[in-house]
């Protein structure tokens, strides 16, 4: 082959190894192969050769132009199985992990404690957030006069205006609506001036009140003593601690013997006449029991959690830990 073929040769070699895509590829076999190629031209020489000359050039460039042509197939099969390995998808790998959300603890907690006091037959009732004092205070018995409310360090929002400092401020707004017989549950968010471990400025009660003829306190210790046992899934040992609540008469506290320690868990108590009266139900035809319970409290013990600002601080890794629970 003539010198000239051969460095076309290496030529072409070179220009391949630039060559990135199939594009790139048919760009070089058109500038030696395509109709105005160099090779092509060679091949165009042909006619004004000799015979002879024709001979020897003519099976020179055939060769030639075989070779190319397999150097070129050659690169463009490289680059196509090149880009092929790029998108290649391993099937054995693991996946990644989506991971899904969970509730949160204390949506948990209040519908465990709301789907127990359901099969009690209270019925579940949503109150306002910003209240007046009537129903946040004076109606519940608690003049402004009276001790009790220092008791309550309120966020005031106007002059009359304030964020509930409890969910007892739905039992008058149900009773004034609704009146007697009547067997609600209020979960809500309430709110008082208050922050450290086991304190936040909100959080979460659930209120019960039941209405109607004959209702004592043995109703009032029956469904208490059968939702602690249900909330803990097991046999608690209790006590009511007589207590004291502007709002209910008498009044009595619930402890729960924890890790050897009385702990305090609710509020309860019979409806105080004078709250009957001021929601103009008939104290002598009627009478009730009221409670109210801190959800964040519950969860901290029956979920071990010793801080409750952790329910508020959206730590995945804390919150994860609840996955499957409802
Ligand atoms: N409202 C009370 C509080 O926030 C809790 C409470 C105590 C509610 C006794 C009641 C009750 O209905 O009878 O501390």
């Amino acid at each position: 082959m003539p010198n000239n073929y051969t460095s076309l040769i290496s030529e072409l070699r070179e220009k391949l190894k630039e060559c990135k895509s199939p594009h790139d590829i048919a760009n070089i076999k058109a500038h030696y192969l395509g109709k105005t190629g160099i090779v092509t031209n060679e091949f165009g020489k042909l006619k004004d050769a000799s015979l002879e000359e024709k001979k020897e050039l003519g099976k020179s460039l055939n060769i030639l132009k075989g070779q190319m042509q397999e150097l070129i197939a050659l690169q463009l099969d490289n680059i196509q199985k090149t880009k092929e390995d790029n998108n290649f998808v391993d099937v054995t790998l693991p996946g990644k992990n989506i991971s899904m959300g969970s509730r949160h603890p204390i949506s948990i907690t209040i519908n465990q404690i709301t789907s127990i006091l359901s099969n009690h037959g209270f019925t579940s009732v949503s109150g306002i957030e910003i209240e007046d004092e009537f129903h946040n205070f004076e109606a519940l018995n608690i003049p402004d006069t009276h001790p009790a409310r220092d008791m309550h360090d309120t966020f005031y929002v106007s002059d009359d205006k304030l964020l509930r400092t409890h969910t007892s401020s739905v039992q008058i707004r149900s009773m004034l609506s609704n009146k007697a017989p009547l067997k609600i549950m209020t979960p809500g968010k309430v709110y008082r001036c208050d922050s450290d471990p086991t304190h936040s400025p909100m959080f979460h009660q659930i209120e019960g009140l039941y209405i109607d003829k004959n209702v004592n306190f043995c109703h009032l210790k029956g469904v208490l003593i059968n939702f602690i046992k249900e909330f803990f899934g097991k046999d608690m040992e209790i006590r009511f601690r007589p207590s004291y609540f502007p709002f209910t008469e008498p009044s009595a506290e619930l402890d729960i013997k924890f890790q050897g320690k009385w702990l305090e868990v609710l509020g309860c108590g019979m409806v105080h006449p004078n709250v009957l009266s001021n929601v103009k139900i008939n104290t002598k035809q009627y009478s009730g029991f009221a409670f109210g319970l801190g959800v964040e409290r519950l969860a901290m013990l029956k979920y071990d959690i010793v801080d409750l600002r952790m329910f508020y601080e959206n730590d995945i890794s804390f919150l994860s830990q609840f996955k499957g629970l409802k």
